[in-house]
Protein backbone atom coordinates (compact mmCIF):
# COMPACT_ATOMS: atom_id res chain seq x y z
CA UNK A 1 0.00 0.00 0.00
CA UNK A 2 1.26 3.63 -0.37
CA UNK A 3 0.60 6.29 1.48
CA UNK A 4 0.29 10.11 0.39
CA UNK A 5 2.94 12.31 2.68
CA UNK A 6 1.42 14.91 4.54
CA UNK A 7 2.54 18.55 5.19
CA UNK A 8 -0.62 19.66 6.45
CA UNK A 9 -0.17 21.51 9.99
CA UNK A 10 -1.88 23.62 12.26
CA UNK A 11 -1.37 26.97 13.40
CA UNK A 12 -2.98 29.19 15.47
CA UNK A 13 -6.28 26.99 15.01
CA UNK A 14 -6.02 27.01 11.60
CA UNK A 15 -5.07 24.23 9.78
CA UNK A 16 -2.65 24.98 6.48
CA UNK A 17 -2.03 22.31 3.81
CA UNK A 18 1.78 22.81 3.60
CA UNK A 19 3.60 24.21 6.77
CA UNK A 20 5.84 26.43 4.60
CA UNK A 21 5.38 29.86 3.69
CA UNK A 22 6.71 33.48 3.46
CA UNK A 23 8.17 35.21 5.92
CA UNK A 24 7.41 38.99 6.92
CA UNK A 25 9.32 40.89 5.17
CA UNK A 26 10.38 39.62 1.00
CA UNK A 27 7.74 40.15 -1.63
CA UNK A 28 4.61 40.72 0.69
CA UNK A 29 4.18 43.86 1.01
CA UNK A 30 1.98 44.78 -2.23
CA UNK A 31 -1.32 43.02 -3.42
CA UNK A 32 0.01 41.97 -6.12
CA UNK A 33 2.87 40.09 -3.87
CA UNK A 34 0.80 38.83 -1.65
CA UNK A 35 -1.59 37.03 -4.72
CA UNK A 36 2.11 35.51 -5.75
CA UNK A 37 2.10 34.02 -2.01
CA UNK A 38 -1.85 32.47 -2.34
CA UNK A 39 -1.46 30.83 -6.01
CA UNK A 40 1.56 29.24 -4.74
CA UNK A 41 2.42 26.04 -2.41
CA UNK A 42 2.84 28.21 0.29
CA UNK A 43 0.28 26.98 3.24
CA UNK A 44 -0.30 30.41 4.37
CA UNK A 45 -0.01 34.06 3.18
CA UNK A 46 1.93 36.35 5.60
CA UNK A 47 1.95 40.30 5.26
CA UNK A 48 4.50 42.58 5.15
CA UNK A 49 4.71 43.92 9.03
CA UNK A 50 2.27 47.06 9.10
CA UNK A 51 2.65 50.17 10.79
CA UNK A 52 -0.16 52.51 11.30
CA UNK A 53 0.11 54.65 8.14
CA UNK A 54 2.25 53.64 5.13
CA UNK A 55 6.48 53.76 5.36
CA UNK A 56 8.35 54.30 2.49
CA UNK A 57 10.99 53.00 4.92
CA UNK A 58 15.09 53.58 4.52
CA UNK A 59 16.82 54.81 1.67
CA UNK A 60 18.66 52.38 -0.91
CA UNK A 61 20.49 50.46 -1.01
CA UNK A 62 19.25 48.80 1.65
CA UNK A 63 19.38 44.70 0.58
CA UNK A 64 22.21 42.85 -0.17
CA UNK A 65 22.84 39.23 -1.46
CA UNK A 66 25.84 37.05 -0.92
CA UNK A 67 26.81 33.68 -1.28
CA UNK A 68 25.55 32.39 2.43
CA UNK A 69 22.48 34.75 2.93
CA UNK A 70 21.58 38.62 2.94
CA UNK A 71 21.90 41.90 4.69
CA UNK A 72 19.20 44.20 4.89
CA UNK A 73 17.69 47.47 6.16
CA UNK A 74 14.49 48.14 4.76
CA UNK A 75 13.14 49.87 7.68
CA UNK A 76 9.47 48.70 7.60
CA UNK A 77 8.33 49.91 4.26
CA UNK A 78 4.67 48.53 3.93
CA UNK A 79 1.23 50.25 2.85
CA UNK A 80 0.05 50.68 6.65
CA UNK A 81 -2.39 48.08 8.49
CA UNK A 82 -5.74 49.35 6.53
CA UNK A 83 -4.71 48.23 3.16
CA UNK A 84 -3.67 44.69 4.46
CA UNK A 85 -7.07 44.72 6.28
CA UNK A 86 -8.82 45.35 2.95
CA UNK A 87 -6.39 42.72 1.22
CA UNK A 88 -7.96 40.02 4.11
CA UNK A 89 -11.38 39.50 1.48
CA UNK A 90 -9.15 38.93 -1.54
CA UNK A 91 -7.29 36.83 0.76
CA UNK A 92 -9.71 34.39 1.27
CA UNK A 93 -10.03 33.71 -1.86
CA UNK A 94 -7.02 31.38 -2.21
CA UNK A 95 -8.81 29.13 0.93
CA UNK A 96 -5.55 29.33 3.10
CA UNK A 97 -5.23 31.40 6.15
CA UNK A 98 -4.69 35.10 6.06
CA UNK A 99 -1.98 36.30 8.83
CA UNK A 100 -1.11 40.15 8.95
CA UNK A 101 2.35 41.10 10.57
CA UNK A 102 1.94 44.11 12.66
CA UNK A 103 5.23 46.38 13.48
CA UNK A 104 3.59 49.36 14.99
CA UNK A 105 6.42 52.52 15.68
CA UNK A 106 5.11 52.85 19.45
CA UNK A 107 3.11 50.84 21.59
CA UNK A 108 0.22 52.85 21.45
CA UNK A 109 0.70 52.14 17.64
CA UNK A 110 0.26 48.31 18.11
CA UNK A 111 -2.40 48.60 20.07
CA UNK A 112 -4.67 51.02 17.81
CA UNK A 113 -3.75 48.55 15.06
CA UNK A 114 -4.56 45.24 17.09
CA UNK A 115 -7.64 46.72 18.09
CA UNK A 116 -9.00 47.35 14.53
CA UNK A 117 -7.77 43.99 13.16
CA UNK A 118 -8.79 42.14 15.88
CA UNK A 119 -12.09 39.96 14.93
CA UNK A 120 -12.09 41.24 11.64
CA UNK A 121 -13.55 38.53 9.10
CA UNK A 122 -10.61 36.52 6.87
CA UNK A 123 -7.69 37.69 9.38
CA UNK A 124 -6.74 34.23 10.52
CA UNK A 125 -3.92 35.63 13.05
CA UNK A 126 -1.79 38.46 14.14
CA UNK A 127 1.43 38.06 14.52
CA UNK A 128 3.30 40.83 16.68
CA UNK A 129 6.51 42.11 15.55
CA UNK A 130 8.43 42.33 18.32
CA UNK A 131 11.92 42.37 16.59
CA UNK A 132 12.66 44.53 13.79
CA UNK A 133 16.60 45.51 14.25
CA UNK A 134 15.89 48.49 11.39
CA UNK A 135 14.05 51.47 12.36
CA UNK A 136 16.74 54.17 13.47
CA UNK A 137 16.07 54.90 17.22
CA UNK A 138 13.35 52.35 18.02
CA UNK A 139 15.12 49.04 20.24
CA UNK A 140 13.89 45.64 19.63
CA UNK A 141 11.34 45.52 21.96
CA UNK A 142 12.12 41.73 22.02
CA UNK A 143 15.58 41.81 23.83
CA UNK A 144 13.70 44.18 26.82
CA UNK A 145 12.01 41.63 28.86
CA UNK A 146 10.04 43.78 30.96
CA UNK A 147 8.69 46.24 28.43
CA UNK A 148 7.52 43.02 25.81
CA UNK A 149 5.85 42.19 29.05
CA UNK A 150 4.33 45.99 29.00
CA UNK A 151 3.29 45.80 25.78
CA UNK A 152 1.73 42.57 25.39
CA UNK A 153 -0.72 43.51 28.60
CA UNK A 154 -1.35 46.32 26.69
CA UNK A 155 -2.15 44.11 23.40
CA UNK A 156 -4.03 41.41 25.42
CA UNK A 157 -6.82 43.28 26.84
CA UNK A 158 -7.95 43.98 23.43
CA UNK A 159 -7.54 41.18 20.77
CA UNK A 160 -9.33 38.56 20.20
CA UNK A 161 -8.02 37.00 16.79
CA UNK A 162 -4.96 34.37 18.00
CA UNK A 163 -2.32 36.57 18.28
CA UNK A 164 1.71 35.14 18.05
CA UNK A 165 5.17 36.79 18.42
CA UNK A 166 8.04 37.60 16.01
CA UNK A 167 10.86 37.24 18.41
CA UNK A 168 14.29 38.01 17.87
CA UNK A 169 17.49 35.74 17.94
CA UNK A 170 18.66 35.20 21.62
CA UNK A 171 21.80 33.73 22.22
CA UNK A 172 22.36 33.35 26.16
CA UNK A 173 20.35 30.72 27.07
CA UNK A 174 18.91 32.77 31.03
CA UNK A 175 17.50 35.11 28.36
CA UNK A 176 15.17 32.13 26.38
CA UNK A 177 13.76 31.28 29.88
CA UNK A 178 13.47 35.07 31.00
CA UNK A 179 11.67 35.18 27.62
CA UNK A 180 9.57 32.39 27.86
CA UNK A 181 8.50 33.35 31.86
CA UNK A 182 7.00 36.55 29.62
CA UNK A 183 5.17 34.39 26.94
CA UNK A 184 3.65 31.88 29.56
CA UNK A 185 1.68 34.05 31.04
CA UNK A 186 -0.19 35.26 28.35
CA UNK A 187 -2.54 33.48 25.65
CA UNK A 188 -0.11 33.14 22.83
CA UNK A 189 -0.78 30.99 19.96
CA UNK A 190 2.25 30.99 18.46
CA UNK A 191 6.31 32.43 17.91
CA UNK A 192 8.10 32.78 15.45
CA UNK A 193 11.87 32.09 15.83
CA UNK A 194 13.25 34.29 14.46
CA UNK A 195 13.74 37.72 12.85
CA UNK A 196 17.12 38.61 11.16
CA UNK A 197 20.20 38.54 13.61
CA UNK A 198 20.24 42.36 13.97
CA UNK A 199 22.87 44.87 13.49
CA UNK A 200 25.53 42.94 11.56
CA UNK A 201 27.80 44.37 8.88
CA UNK A 202 28.79 43.05 5.30
CA UNK A 203 31.81 44.50 3.36
CA UNK A 204 32.89 45.39 0.04
CA UNK A 205 36.30 45.07 0.33
CA UNK A 206 36.87 46.43 -3.45
CA UNK A 207 35.42 49.25 -2.38
CA UNK A 208 36.78 49.03 1.20
CA UNK A 209 33.33 49.74 2.01
CA UNK A 210 29.65 48.76 3.57
CA UNK A 211 26.99 47.43 1.28
CA UNK A 212 23.97 49.08 2.21
CA UNK A 213 22.69 53.05 3.31
CA UNK A 214 21.05 52.96 6.27
CA UNK A 215 22.63 52.82 9.71
CA UNK A 216 26.03 53.33 7.87
CA UNK A 217 26.06 49.91 6.95
CA UNK A 218 24.09 47.84 9.73
CA UNK A 219 21.86 45.70 8.86
CA UNK A 220 19.71 42.20 9.69
CA UNK A 221 21.52 39.21 8.61
CA UNK A 222 19.75 36.50 7.09
CA UNK A 223 20.37 33.25 4.89
CA UNK A 224 22.86 30.66 5.49
CA UNK A 225 24.28 31.78 8.11
CA UNK A 226 21.83 31.97 10.78
CA UNK A 227 20.52 28.56 10.36
CA UNK A 228 22.08 27.29 13.45
CA UNK A 229 20.55 30.27 15.33
CA UNK A 230 17.32 29.74 14.53
CA UNK A 231 17.28 26.13 14.87
CA UNK A 232 18.87 26.86 18.42
CA UNK A 233 15.61 29.20 19.20
CA UNK A 234 13.38 26.88 17.86
CA UNK A 235 14.46 24.09 19.60
CA UNK A 236 14.64 26.27 23.21
CA UNK A 237 11.18 27.71 22.77
CA UNK A 238 9.82 24.50 21.94
CA UNK A 239 11.03 22.55 24.97
CA UNK A 240 9.69 25.65 27.71
CA UNK A 241 6.45 27.16 26.17
CA UNK A 242 3.39 24.58 26.72
CA UNK A 243 3.01 22.33 23.31
CA UNK A 244 -0.13 24.26 22.55
CA UNK A 245 1.97 27.35 21.45
CA UNK A 246 3.50 26.94 17.99
CA UNK A 247 7.02 27.38 17.06
CA UNK A 248 7.54 28.43 13.64
CA UNK A 249 10.72 28.59 12.38
CA UNK A 250 12.04 31.13 10.43
CA UNK A 251 16.26 31.23 9.39
CA UNK A 252 18.26 29.61 6.62
CA UNK A 253 15.71 27.26 4.97
CA UNK A 254 16.21 26.52 1.15
CA UNK A 255 15.78 23.54 1.14
CA UNK A 256 13.60 20.26 1.96
CA UNK A 257 16.71 19.29 4.41
CA UNK A 258 16.33 22.94 5.88
CA UNK A 259 12.84 22.40 7.12
CA UNK A 260 13.46 19.15 8.13
CA UNK A 261 15.54 20.32 10.65
CA UNK A 262 13.30 22.90 11.91
CA UNK A 263 10.53 20.26 12.31
CA UNK A 264 12.72 17.60 14.02
CA UNK A 265 14.14 20.60 16.85
CA UNK A 266 9.95 21.98 17.26
CA UNK A 267 8.80 23.77 14.76
CA UNK A 268 4.99 23.24 13.55
CA UNK A 269 5.74 25.55 10.45
CA UNK A 270 8.77 27.63 8.76
CA UNK A 271 8.73 30.70 6.83
CA UNK A 272 11.11 31.35 3.89
CA UNK A 273 12.93 35.07 3.94
CA UNK A 274 15.97 35.35 1.70
CA UNK A 275 15.40 31.92 -0.34
CA UNK A 276 11.99 33.63 -1.64
CA UNK A 277 13.75 36.78 -2.09
CA UNK A 278 16.19 34.70 -4.49
CA UNK A 279 13.70 31.76 -5.92
CA UNK A 280 10.52 33.66 -6.00
CA UNK A 281 7.25 32.18 -5.16
CA UNK A 282 8.14 28.48 -7.06
CA UNK A 283 10.40 28.09 -3.58
CA UNK A 284 7.53 26.81 -2.10
CA UNK A 285 6.30 23.93 -4.16
CA UNK A 286 10.65 22.79 -4.72
CA UNK A 287 11.21 23.00 -0.66
CA UNK A 288 7.62 21.08 -0.32
CA UNK A 289 8.65 18.04 -2.89
CA UNK A 290 12.39 18.33 -1.35
CA UNK A 291 10.89 17.24 2.18
CA UNK A 292 7.87 14.85 1.14
CA UNK A 293 11.44 13.09 -0.20
CA UNK A 294 13.11 13.20 3.03
CA UNK A 295 9.90 11.98 4.79
CA UNK A 296 9.04 9.48 2.61
CA UNK A 297 12.88 8.17 2.72
CA UNK A 298 12.34 7.87 6.13
CA UNK A 299 8.80 6.24 6.48
CA UNK A 300 7.18 9.38 7.94
CA UNK A 301 3.60 10.40 6.41
CA UNK A 302 3.55 13.28 8.61
CA UNK A 303 4.91 16.13 10.18
CA UNK A 304 3.96 15.32 13.99
CA UNK A 305 5.61 11.73 13.39
CA UNK A 306 9.48 13.32 13.97
CA UNK A 307 8.26 17.05 14.74
CA UNK A 308 10.38 17.86 18.59
CA UNK A 309 11.80 14.49 18.26
CA UNK A 310 15.27 15.07 18.22
CA UNK A 311 17.91 13.19 19.57
CA UNK A 312 20.55 14.36 22.23
CA UNK A 313 24.08 12.27 22.99
CA UNK A 314 24.16 10.30 25.83
C1 LIG B 1 12.47 45.65 7.75
O1 LIG B 1 11.48 46.07 7.12
O2 LIG B 1 13.37 46.40 8.12
C2 LIG B 1 12.58 44.18 8.06
C3 LIG B 1 11.50 43.71 8.93
C4 LIG B 1 11.99 43.06 10.17
O3 LIG B 1 13.18 42.74 10.29
O4 LIG B 1 11.19 42.85 11.07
Amino acid sequence: MTYETSLATVVAGCPLSSCLYNASGPLCTTAAELDAVGSSEAGAILSKSATLEKRQGNPSPRYFETTWGSINSMGLPNEGYRYYLDYAKRAATFNKPYFISVSGLGFEDNVAIIRALSGQEHVSAIELNLSCPNVPGKPQTGYDFEQSRVLLEMIFEHVTTPLGVKLPPYFDLPHFEMMAAVLRDFPIAFVTCINSIGNGLVIDTDQESVVIKPKSGFGGIGGDFIKPTALANVRKFYTLLDKDVAIIGCGGIKSGMDVFEHILCGASAVQVGTQLMREGVGCFARIAAELREIMGGKGYRDIDSFKGKLKTLE
